[in-house]
């Protein structure tokens, strides 16, 4: 009788359509609701279990495929999203299926993993995050939607919010680092960025915040390891980026893989309705991650499936992912009061919600625009930012002599290394549709940047990964005809990314070998590091005359790292993350406590190793420039702050080199006595200002007892009175320091 759902939600619409423009977000917000109702009314109870079933089509693979006939199950109307399915033609094709050959017709929504790029692939998150731009990630986001909705998607499983403090854990990449200020401001930029202004926007994705939650404190770095941190850590440092994805408007949450305390998160309750549903009022909708409810069982959290997925919807996660335990088992549960209606419908509310907002029941083939597709994928537009996003995140680590930037008229150099003429490495990992015989290689970025009369001699030197020295003598020749040398080298892309831990983290194969062959010829060497982590080259990096960190740059890697190399672009990119000296020494991150016993290199029984620097390698907010930054004259407004009050600080930096550039200006503050230790120094705030040689600027920036509270010994989150210290500088070592009173 009621053959196709989707005419009374158009039906709908258009009455409703008239007074759409006048109406608030409100008024939206309630029409959707009543439409939403009038959807649920219809459905019968497999119905429902349909839509909170997500499944992978065989277009692409992300994980284990379950099930092969996945067509049927949308037409029967048993499936509600599809994810790994793009390109115009076939999302049309199974959309069709699920509005027109089933009872209700209602939409699919379609996601995937666009992290860092959809087509036209950018740094991966980590190296997008040394930027420290914003709004140049925000951008980022917004094409990366454009591209990926312009192919039919329309739910992209990014941004991945989780710190990472453990370079071991491949997934590091994926994320904005160690930091829970920085990884704040990048969830809300990628947030922002993918989202738009409107879900129904065709140009815009619903993001999903993703793995909720502290998946990146795994022991021993080790993926899908288990995790055992106190709350007060899992709400100081893990969660904040989530909540800020929350505040930016995120339309949905994943659920990570590991357990927390003894509790797998597909079934913690306190995690998904306490915390995020209760205390930050999300409105969304909960994924598992791929088959996490089944794994509940190995967990051994639940004694079989059924029971898993019991524990996991009335724990709050309304769709599972991959796993069909709720497309199995859930009708049963049901039937026998293991759950109930009201928490099922609950469910199916919020994800039909999202479908509403995506404007899906008004045109489910909104996303569906074969000229898009065409004209909006890999754009001269799109190249060029990602050109400008990949200079921006290479790190200048080093630059003795001022080697850099390379004149483009040097006679004779030399590309080296296995990831010079490499293209299949530059996208990293995760890269959606990214195809990497579209990207630019190094090699193919210098030739293109040099002048007519510098002769390039190119050798590979070594593979990534293996232990054939065979060719090192070759690049050793050609390095010695050369002026100076450029050594490409680091990781391979499937070396970071999920499932991808390193337990030693220094360069794969012979290539520390190599560098060593080609240090030994004495010419000048430009070492540029492609890596999906920060790696442990404490000997490269005393080797090197130049060093660059530039993660993996994406589809323009070539010109970008050659932007950089001949000073078209100076470097300005800060580390998101703390280079350590070798793995004894994880987790290092700036942000640490001091212990009762600090480092003091007199007293031995104080905390220390005995073979190795507390210190890191390069620190976390470090990075160089072309020119140099002096800092003075920082000020505050008080040094006694009353808890109303907004402390004004005030520093003043000047470009004292030859060449205009960028700089990051940080902010970090310490609380001295806490009820609870405070860590030595804590971001807070930065800005980014470009000086022309010999300018200065004033920069400012702004504290509240808000940004100065915490969890305190009672799990209340406040601001203490007493002795505070503010530190401004160009990175988390070398700051200037003044200290206040908090009344
Ligand atoms: C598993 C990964 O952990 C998650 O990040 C990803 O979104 C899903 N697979 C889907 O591909």
């Amino acid at each position: 009788m009621i053959k196709n759902l989707f005419f009374i939600a158009i039906v709908g619409g258009i009455i409703t359509c008239a007074c759409s423009k006048i109406s608030s977000r409100k008024q939206d917000e309630a029409r959707i609701e009543r439409r939403v109702d009038s959807v649920l009314k219809l459905m019968t109870l497999e119905e429902k279990i349909g839509q909170l079933t997500l499944f992978t089509s065989d277009y692409d693979v992300t994980g284990p495929t379950l099930r092969e006939n996945y067509k049927e199950d949308i037409k029967a109307g048993k499936v509600g999203a599809i994810f790994n399915a793009y390109g115009v033609d076939y999302v049309r094709q199974l959309q069709r299926m699920a509005v027109e050959e089933t009872r209700l017709g209602i939409p699919l929504i379609f996601g995937y993993d666009v992290i860092h790029g959809h087509r036209t692939i950018f740094p991966i998150s980590l190296g997008e995050s040394a930027s420290w731009d914003t709004a140049m990630v925000r951008k980022a986001a917004q094409i990366a939607a454009i591209e990926a909705t312009a192919e039919g998607l329309n739910w992209t499983f990014a941004p991945m919010v989780d710190i990472a403090r453990d370079p071991r854990w491949g997934r590091i990449s994926e994320g904005a680092g160690e930091d829970v200020f920085l990884g704040k401001c990048m969830a809300e930029a990628r947030v922002k960025g993918f989202q738009g202004r409107r879900l129904d926007d065709p140009k815009t994705l619903v993001a999903c915040a993703k793995h909720f939650a502290a998946y990146g404190a795994a022991q021993a770095g080790r993926d899908y390891h288990t995790v055992d941190i106190s709350e007060r850590t899992l709400r100081e440092v893990y969660l904040p980026p989530f909540k800020a994805a929350v505040d930016a408007g995120v339309g949905t949450f994943m659920t990570s893989f590991n357990e927390t305390a003894g509790v797998p998160s597909t079934g913690n309750r306190f995690l998904l309705t306490d915390v995020l549903r209760n205390e930050w009022g999300f409105k969304g909708f909960v994924v598992t991650d791929y088959t996490s409810i089944n794994e509940m069982v190995a967990h051994g959290f639940a004694k079989n499936e059924k029971e898993a997925g019991e524990l996991a919807i009335n724990a709050g996660v309304d769709m599972d992912m991959q796993g069909a335990v709720y497309y199995n088992y859930l009708k049963k549960s049901i039937e026998e009061g293991k759950v109930s209606m009201a928490t099922v419908d609950e469910a199916v509310r919020r994800i039909l919600r999202i479908k509403f907002k995506l404007g899906l029941f008004d045109n489910p083939y909104l996303y569906c625009d074969n000229n898009r597709e065409k004209y909006e994928v890999m754009t001269q537009e799109h190249l060029d930012f990602a050109r400008n996003m990949a200079r921006k995140s290479i790190v200048l680590l080093k630059n003795e002599k001022q080697i850099l930037p390379l004149s483009k008229e040097i006679k004779t150099l030399a590309v080296i290394g296995p990831l010079a003429d490499n293209r299949r490495e530059l996208l990293g990992s995760w890269s959606a549709a990214g195809n990497w015989t579209q990207a630019i290689t190094i090699l193919e970025g210098i030739r293109n940047a040099v002048s007519s009369s510098t002769k390039i001699l190119y050798a590979r030197g070594c593979n990534i990964h293996d232990d054939t020295t065979l060719y090192i003598a070759e690049a050793v020749n050609k390095s010695r005809q050369a002026d100076a040398v450029i050594l490409v080298i680091g990781e391979a892309h499937w070396m970071s990314g999920e499932a991808a831990s390193r337990s030693d983290l220094g360069l794969p194969g012979v290539q520390q070998q190599l560098a060593d062959a080609i240090m030994a010829v004495g010419k000048p060497v430009i070492a540029v590091l492609l890596s999906g982590r920060p790696l442990t080259i404490t000997k490269l990096s005393e080797q090197t005359t130049a060093l660059l960190a530039a993660w993996f740059p994406g589809t323009m890697a070539g010109p970008a790292v050659a932007d950089v190399i001949f000073g078209d672009y100076n470097p300005s990119a800060k580390l998101p993350v703390t280079f350590p000296r070798n793995v004894g020494q994880i987790p290092i991150y700036y942000c640490m406590k001091n212990t009762g016993r600090p480092m003091d290199p007199d007293n031995k029984y104080t905390s220390k190793y005995l073979d190795i620097p507390n210190t890191p390698l390069f620190p976390f907010g470090f990075g160089l420039s072309y020119t140099s930054f002096e800092y003075s004259d920082l000020q505050l407004s008080q040094t006694i702050l009353k808890a109303s009050d907004t402390l004004q600080v005030r520093v003043k930096v000047k470009n004292t080199g030859k060449y205009s550039g960028e700089e990051t200006v940080q902010m970090y503050v310490r609380d001295l006595v806490g009820s609870v230790t405070r860590p030595v120094k804590e971001l807070k705030g930065f800005k980014k200002v470009y000086l022309n040689p010999g300018e200065e600027q004033v920069v400012a920036f702004k504290l509240t007892a808000r940004d100065l509270s915490f969890w305190d010994i009672h799990m209340n989150f406040t601001h203490e009175p007493g002795e505070f210290k503010v530190f401004v500088g160009g990175d988390s070592e070398h700051c200037l320091e003044m200290g206040f009173v908090l009344e």
